[in-house]
């Protein structure tokens, strides 16, 4: 299948009822593991590169996309390449002319008409150069001068806000509050359930999950049942990269050769990739709340 477009990837996703997983990219292992857990997983995926990530690559985007792109070219399944959590705008002009087919403009922690003016703006300049635009929205209803961004815990975004954004900024898709948080290392979060359907019925573009890494398997199946299509991961394939250098290391004093601790690291990734595909791609009507 090769390199795709995310707008595709993912309305197909919503189409069938499923979600569609992206996961963050930060070294080449992380994309050719992400790639080889969506081949086992006979599944679509999407690679996601984040400014920060683009940032720790001393802030140049094309090493890295390019990698990305070429590991997605070569691929048996289908694999967009989104960049993702964009404040910069400089970044964002830079965006198609380095092989992304969509972009994530993130303006949450910015006052809310500033928010709104900012990405009407950013998703105009995306669109114009073809890429599909993400953009999320946290608490609006309160102070100006005090905003919420959609990452913080205890945030929710209000359907009837939600709606009038993505029609005020022309956004393909909405990042949601509803429980997640970013950079969990447990999978304890809950989610409401009841507003990811209010969400759903309320605005007509899909609806994204950030921070999924802490979100429990059950409630990443709800989630999806009710209306979350793009779910987005980071930290989930961290900790097993992680844990598998550590591991490696720690069982051989004298390795020094960065394939016998990589190697480990990029199957622990892929395998966890793996997993989480079946978990989100179970269609509507599989998930079960084991909890009730
Ligand atoms: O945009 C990326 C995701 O929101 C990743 O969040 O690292 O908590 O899974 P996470
Ligand atoms: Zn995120």
């Amino acid at each position: 299948m090769g390199l795709v477009e995310t707008g595709a990837l993912v309305a197909q996703a919503a189409a069938a009822g499923v979600g569609a997983a992206a996961f963050n990219v930060i070294t080449l292992e992380h994309a050719e593991a992400i790639v080889t857990g969506a081949e086992a997983a006979g599944r679509p995926v999407i690679l996601q590169i984040s400014q920060n990530a683009v940032r720790w690559h001393g802030g140049r985007i094309r090493p890295v996309a390019a990698a990305a792109a070429a590991v997605a070219e070569e691929a048996d399944v289908a694999v967009s390449l989104h960049l993702d959590h964009v404040e910069d705008r400089a970044l964002l002009e830079q965006a198609a002319d380095a092989g992304f087919s969509s972009v994530m403009f993130d303006a949450g922690a910015l006052p809310h008409d500033r928010n709104i003016a900012l990405t009407a703006d950013a998703a105009a300049r995306a669109h114009g150069a073809g890429m599909w635009v993400e953009a999320e929205l946290g608490h609006v209803g309160g102070k100006p001068d005090q905003p919420a961004s959609a990452h913080a815990a205890g945030v929710r975004t209000d359907p009837g806000e939600a709606a009038d954004y993505v029609g005020a900024t022309g956004v393909d898709a909405l990042a949601v509050a509803v429980g997640s948080s970013h950079a969990m290392t447990t999978r304890s979060a809950r989610l409401d359930e009841g507003l990811i359907e209010r969400l759903r019925a309320a605005v007509t573009v899909p609806l994204v999950l950030h921070g999924s890494s802490g979100v429990p398997d059950d409630e990443l199946r709800r989630a999806v049942a009710a209306g979350i299509v793009k779910v987005n991961v980071g930290t989930a394939l961290n900790i097993a990269m992680t844990g598998a250098v550590r591991a490696a290391l720690a069982g051989d004093a004298s390795m020094v050769d960065p394939r016998k601790y990589l190697g480990p690291a990029r199957d622990a990734i892929a395998d966890t990739v793996r997993t989480l595909l079946g978990v989100v791609s179970a269609p509507a009507g599989a998930e079960r709340r084991s909890d009730a």
